[in-house]
Order: structure tokens, then C-alpha cells, then sequence
């Protein structure tokens, strides 16, 4: 009797340390959190979980599409060279003409004439990809343009944005399921109310909430843009009535360029003026500058092609696409659309007369004697030769010691 009261006792202490160690395990491997970042640089350290796949050959999107003109030559073999280098695959859409799309095919408004021909062609290039997003169903996809390059460190800095969308827009893990509408930790979010703060606090990327872990993408479950590549934002305003305001600030990013080397066509830049060297921050998109790259979900391209390709091509495709991500001129609110300061991709200046830069623009007589590629640290294209000899030793083109001014240009 006695023998078998201890066996009894025994099995139930036995049984409730396994249920103490499986939630012990349970928790500290949550992903969704990301439990420490000072690990999360390293790739063995985060190749497990939901952000597993941005370690992939896609980024973690469905695909990556490439835009430009196929005459552009020069741009395919850059592009070609530097995807191999990263472990990269993409397919190239076919850029446009503005001269060959006719005016039947431009959605347009009397208040306006027909945009001149480089905003049309840059608009139906982009209007493609999208429109090949909604075709081929596919879930998410990255659509960058041809000229544009980045850091040897593509696929950490692309997981530590995973983490901040997380945190901005995936319900809280203490959210009850069930009927009950899940909680947030932004409280702006998804959309500013009218007893809504016009600001709050910035939060620490060392410290994020704890959310519930994706399952439709990497990048979270409730997104439909991440613009990360761009030539300006700003951090969300304290009027806007449609963009949540939360604000992650990491501060020792060894990523991120020197201030010094800082530009934006965004002014003022909040981020150079008010952080230290090296701050990253993760926020809603307010008032982006360029489309340099940006990844849309299924859902996302379906809205966008609604709001923007089949609506009133009054302007810039960058502000059209801000339009579609604030809500503004007669295109739905409540989009969500996230992005990074400073962007993950930038253009690359190849050496060669300054013209080259653009079919579009006039860049005059002026000759570039060094490639050069804005804000990235260790450049995929600056450090190709680093790369294929199988080195690490990376050229680093913004070091903290070195004295000299952000070149501006677009
Ligand atoms: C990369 O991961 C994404 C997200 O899971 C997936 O959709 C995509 O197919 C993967 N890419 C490759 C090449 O396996
Ligand atoms: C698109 O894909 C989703 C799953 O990702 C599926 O449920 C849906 O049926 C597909 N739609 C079409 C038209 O294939």
C-alpha cells in the first residue's frame, strides 16, 4: 500500500516537472519575439521558428521581382552578378516607356493632363509587377528596382524588421483567443481613434512585446506594404488621422552609416537631428520618397492595384503609393504599410558620365570617378570582389573615423 502511495506520488511529481520543463522550453524558444537580439545577427541563431525563411533565396517573400528597361544592359548584369553574390533569386519585369503606353490606358481626370512620360512609364513598370503579383496568386513578393544595392548583411537586417513588424502589428500573446478582439501593443493601431494619442513614447528593440507568431509570412500575418527601400520618410505625424504611431528605435545598429553619411529628401530628418550615430528605427510609413523596393502581400497588390492602377494617375508613382498608404485623395484608409529609417536598399552609382544614373532625369556632363552606393555600409557591389575570392574582410565605405558629407542625389 505504502509502496504504492510513493508510486503514485511518484509519477504525479515525475508528470508535473515534464509539463514544468516542456513550458519552460515552450517559451524560451518563442520566435515570435525574438528573445535575444543580441544573438539575432547570427544566423544560427534564428534559422529556426517563422523567420526561418528569411534566411531563403527569396528573402522570405513568394518571389523577387527586378523592374527596369531590358536595353539597360549595364543594370541586368549589375543586378545579375550582385543576386548571385547574396544567394539571391529574382526575375526581371520588363520596364516601360511612357511614350508607348497609350493615353486609353492611363486611368485619368479632367482636373489634370496626361503626367510626362518618364512618371507614366515608372508607373505601368511598377503597375506590372503588381499586377503579375495578383495573376499568379502569389502571397508575398519583394519588387525591387534595377539600380539598386545592399548590405552584405541583407538577410539580418531584413529578420531584425520581421522582429519590429511583429511587435507593430501582431496581436499581443497575453491576447485572449477566442471571441474576444485581439489586443495590440501600439494602441494607435490598426488605425489612430479619436481619443488616441498624437504620440507615444519610443519603444526599445532590445525589449519588444511579446506577440503571437505569424503564419502567413515571416514578416507577420496584417501587412500590405514594407517599403524598405526609399530615399526619405518621415516618422508618423501627430495630425495623421490613419497612421499608428508606435516608433521602434534600435540604437547600435553597426549597420547603419554614420550620421554624416546620412541623406534624406525628407526634411527634417528626425532621425539624424534627435539619435545617435547607428540609431535604426521601424515605424509606419508617413510620406515616403521613392520606390526603390518594397514587398506587397497577395492582399496588398489587390488593393493597390485597385487604388492606383485602376484609379486617376495624377501623379508620381512614390506619391501615388503614399496616397494608398495614408489613406489620401480619394484612396481607402487603413492600409498598413511599414517601413525602416534608414532604407535596406539604395541606389548604386556606377563610375561613368553622371547621365547614366537615369533614363529619366538630366544628370548633365559630369563624370562619376568611384562607384559608390548610397548609406550602405558593406556594399554587395563595392565588396564583389571581397565576395567571389571568398573573403570577409568587407570594404567598409562609411567607417566612423573618416571625415566627409552625405552625397545627396537621386
Ligand atoms: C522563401 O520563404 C517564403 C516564405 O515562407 C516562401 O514563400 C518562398 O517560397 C521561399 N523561397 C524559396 C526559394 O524557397
Ligand atoms: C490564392 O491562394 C490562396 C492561398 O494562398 C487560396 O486560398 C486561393 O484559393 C487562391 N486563389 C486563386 C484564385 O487561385
Amino acid at each position: 500500500m505504502a509502496l504504492r502511495l510513493f508510486q503514485k506520488r511518484g509519477f504525479w511529481a515525475l508528470a508535473t516537472a515534464l509539463v514544468v520543463i516542456f513550458l519552460f522550453f515552450q517559451f524560451r524558444s518563442d520566435p515570435g519575439s525574438g528573445p535575444n537580439p543580441s544573438s539575432a545577427r547570427d544566423p544560427r541563431h534564428w534559422t529556426r521558428g517563422p523567420l526561418r525563411d528569411i534566411a531563403n533565396s527569396t528573402f522570405g517573400f513568394e518571389k523577387i521581382f527586378v523592374v527596369g528597361l531590358p536595353s539597360r544592359s549595364d543594370r541586368r548584369d549589375g543586378m545579375v552578378l550582385q543576386a548571385a553574390l547574396s544567394d539571391m533569386q529574382f526575375e526581371f519585369i520588363d520596364g516601360v516607356m511612357g511614350k508607348d503606353v497609350p493615353d486609353k490606358a492611363v486611368p485619368s481626370s479632367p482636373e489634370h493632363t496626361r503626367l510626362a512620360d518618364a512618371s507614366i512609364g515608372s508607373w505601368r513598370a511598377h503597375m506590372n509587377a503588381v499586377r503579375e503579383i495578383v495573376h499568379r496568386n502569389l502571397t508575398t513578393a519583394l519588387i525591387l528596382e534595377d539600380d539598386v544595392d545592399w548590405d552584405v548583411r541583407i538577410r539580418d537586417q531584413l529578420h531584425d524588421f520581421a522582429l519590429s513588424t511583429h511587435a507593430l502589428t501582431q496581436p499581443l500573446r497575453s491576447s485572449p483567443g477566442g471571441r474576444t478582439p485581439p489586443t495590440y501593443a501600439d494602441e494607435t493601431y490598426p488605425q489612430p481613434r479619436d481619443n488616441s494619442p498624437e504620440s507615444l513614447p519610443d519603444w526599445d528593440f532590445h525589449s519588444l512585446p511579446s506577440t503571437t507568431p505569424p503564419t502567413a509570412s515571416p514578416y507577420g500575418d496584417n501587412w500590405d506594404i514594407l517599403w524598405v527601400g526609399h530615399c526619405g520618410m518621415h516618422f508618423p505625424f501627430k495630425r495623421s488621422r490613419t497612421v499608428p504611431k508606435a516608433r521602434i528605435i534600435r540604437r547600435d545598429d553597426e549597420t547603419v552609416a554614420p550620421r554624416k553619411n546620412l541623406w534624406t529628401l525628407n526634411i527634417p530628418f528626425t532621425l539624424k537631428e534627435n539619435y545617435p550615430d547607428h540609431t535604426r528605427a521601424y515605424h509606419h510609413v508617413q510620406e515616403g520618397v521613392c520606390t526603390l523596393g518594397y514587398a506587397l502581400t497577395q492582399r496588398g497588390a489587390r488593393r493597390l492595384l485597385h487604388e492606383v492602377g485602376l484609379k486617376d494617375v495624377s501623379t508620381a508613382y512614390d506619391l501615388l503609393l503614399r496616397y494608398f498608404c495614408e489613406g489620401e485623395k480619394g484612396r481607402k484608409a487603413g492600409r498598413q504599410c511599414l517601413t525602416t529609417q534608414p532604407s535596406l536598399f539604395h541606389h548604386h552609382r556606377m563610375i561613368g558620365p553622371m547621365n547614366i544614373m537615369s533614363d529619366i532625369g538630366d544628370h548633365g556632363d559630369a563624370f562619376r570617378e568611384t562607384a559608390m552606393t548610397d548609406m550602405v555600409r558593406w556594399s554587395v557591389r563595392l565588396n564583389a570582389d571581397v565576395l567571389m575570392d571568398g573573403r570577409t574582410d568587407f570594404v567598409n565605405q562609411y567607417p566612423d573615423d573618416v571625415p566627409g558629407d552625405a552625397e545627396q542625389g537621386v
